[in-house]
């Protein structure tokens, strides 16, 4: 397994997987997620993959096979009340859904950690949606904390 920048030539199956992710949110909140959408329109998406402040990182199998992602955004704190530091923020992570549960996302983390740490990132965080459990029991193997709740009603 290779990881690295993710480049153009990897849209295709970034938004395939793009897609599995909006199906696993869908299952949960279908009155959020719309089943076969994705969360980045073709052109977004080609801004995002060119923007070096929202790198996306690829896991690429020996044949080049597009294995995960994970969509990351560079985030500068400086407000009057807190000390200047940088977020790494992970803003989607995926593994092909028929290869799970095989470390890829494990090895994809790690690469991202390892990065964020070289490039002076104070921390990692991230958005996981209530009732995801398999992703939830991921994140807490990778050693993730609670760093807050986001509270909802619906009307
Ligand atoms: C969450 C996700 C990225 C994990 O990637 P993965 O390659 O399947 O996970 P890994 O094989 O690297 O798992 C590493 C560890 O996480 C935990 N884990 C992973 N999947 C799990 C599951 N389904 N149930 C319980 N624990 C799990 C285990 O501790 C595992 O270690 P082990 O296999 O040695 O026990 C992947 O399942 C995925 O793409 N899910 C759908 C999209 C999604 O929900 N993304 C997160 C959006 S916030």
């Amino acid at each position: 397994m290779k990881i690295d920048r993710a480049t153009k030539k990897d849209q295709p199956d970034i938004e395939r997987l793009l897609e599995q992710v909006c199906k696993v949110h869908a299952d949960i909140r279908p009155d959020l997620f719309i089943a076969g959408n994705r969360k980045y329109t073709e052109e977004e998406l080609a801004e995002i993959i060119a923007d070096d402040s929202r790198p996306i990182f690829a896991a690429h199998d020996e044949d080049g096979v597009l294995m995960g992602y994970c969509f990351t955004v560079v985030e500068e704190h400086k407000g009057f009340n807190e000390p200047p530091h940088k977020t790494l923020y992970i803003d989607d992570l995926c593994v092909d859904e028929n290869i799970r549960g095989k470390h890829v996302g494990k090895a994809l983390y790690d690469f991202v950690k390892v990065w964020a740490k070289e490039n002076g990132f104070y921390n990692i965080t991230l958005h996981v949606w209530e009732h995801n459990e398999k992703a939830k029991s991921f994140y807490d193997a990778m050693g993730m904390k609670i760093q807050l709740y986001g509270m909802e009603e619906v009307l």
